[in-house]
């Protein structure tokens, strides 16, 4: 029996090797304890189709992807995600967990790729049909950091882990900026703290989420799926 009357939707966003997947699987323990029914997943991925998505983007040896076709590729993985994946679970009154959404997909495509921030949203809100986290958790990265942090002991880093540092600060700049855009449906915090330090800070904000009246958790996942007709924690 799921505690919560509604589901909720809670995004993990932030540059390579910031620390989302620690900090998802620190939530989802924490959250499963306390008895509520938690999906993680992530994107590129979450989906057979967008498995497959995912390797065709993400691994070397695919040929040239030019911009506009790994945008698409991002987007179409989405859609599938959204649709098959979150929708359902937010349906069953679940707490869906994902590393990435559409953010990233605006800091990357939009700013790092320069296809343009606008474009790449309006692209992942059809894909999505507007489908919105009603909290999004950036962790913010210094770009040597998280090259430091994942290159340590891993395999090869992965077709966009591999772009230059100046790529990689383009797109923290992006996730700050959208986050100060909507600062009431983001928590940003400082990658670099210990990994305690964050998942209390996470988990704190979190029960704040769920202790919102059910009624207005519930009218954030029913209503109209249109970006800005449906805004929940403000901003647009
Ligand atoms: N707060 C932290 N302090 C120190 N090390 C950390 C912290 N958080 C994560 N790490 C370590 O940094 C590495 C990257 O963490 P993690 O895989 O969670 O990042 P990620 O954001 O999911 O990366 P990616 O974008 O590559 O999926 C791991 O080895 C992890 O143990
Ligand atoms: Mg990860």
């Amino acid at each position: 029996m799921n505690k919560q009357r509604a589901g909720v939707f809670i995004a993990f966003e932030g540059g390579d090797g910031a620390g989302k997947s620690t900090q998802a699987a620190r939530l989802a323990a924490a959250l499963e304890s306390r008895g509520y029914t938690v999906l993680r997943t992530r994107e590129p991925g979450g989906t057979p189709v967008g498995e497959k998505l995912r390797s065709l983007v993400l691994d070397h040896g695919n040929g040239d992807i030019d911009a506009h076709t790994e945008a698409l590729i991002f987007a179409a993985s989405r859609a599938a995600h959204a649709s098959q994946v979150i929708r359902p679970a937010l349906g069953r009154g679940e707490i869906v967990l994902t590393d990435r959404y559409i953010d990233s997909s605006v800091a990357y495509q939009g700013a790092g790729r320069d296809l343009g921030q606008d474009a790449v949203r309006s692209l992942n809100e059809w894909a999505t049909s507007g489908l919105e986290p009603h909290l999004t958790v950036l962790l913010d990265v210094d770009p040597q950091l998280g090259r430091l942090r994942r290159t340590v002991g891993q395999a090869a880093e992965d077709r966009l882990e591999s772009e230059a540092d100046e790529f990689h600060a383009r797109i923290r700049d992006a996730f700050l900026n959208l986050a100060a855009s909507r600062p009431a449906s983001y928590l940003v915090l400082p990658a670099h703290l210990p990994v305690n330090e964050l998942a209390g800070q996470i988990l704190a904000r979190v029960d704040a989420l769920l202790d919102t009246p059910p009624a207005a958790a519930q009218d954030a996942v029913q209503l109209p799926a249109v970006r800005g007709a449906a805004q929940h924690g403000g901003g647009s």
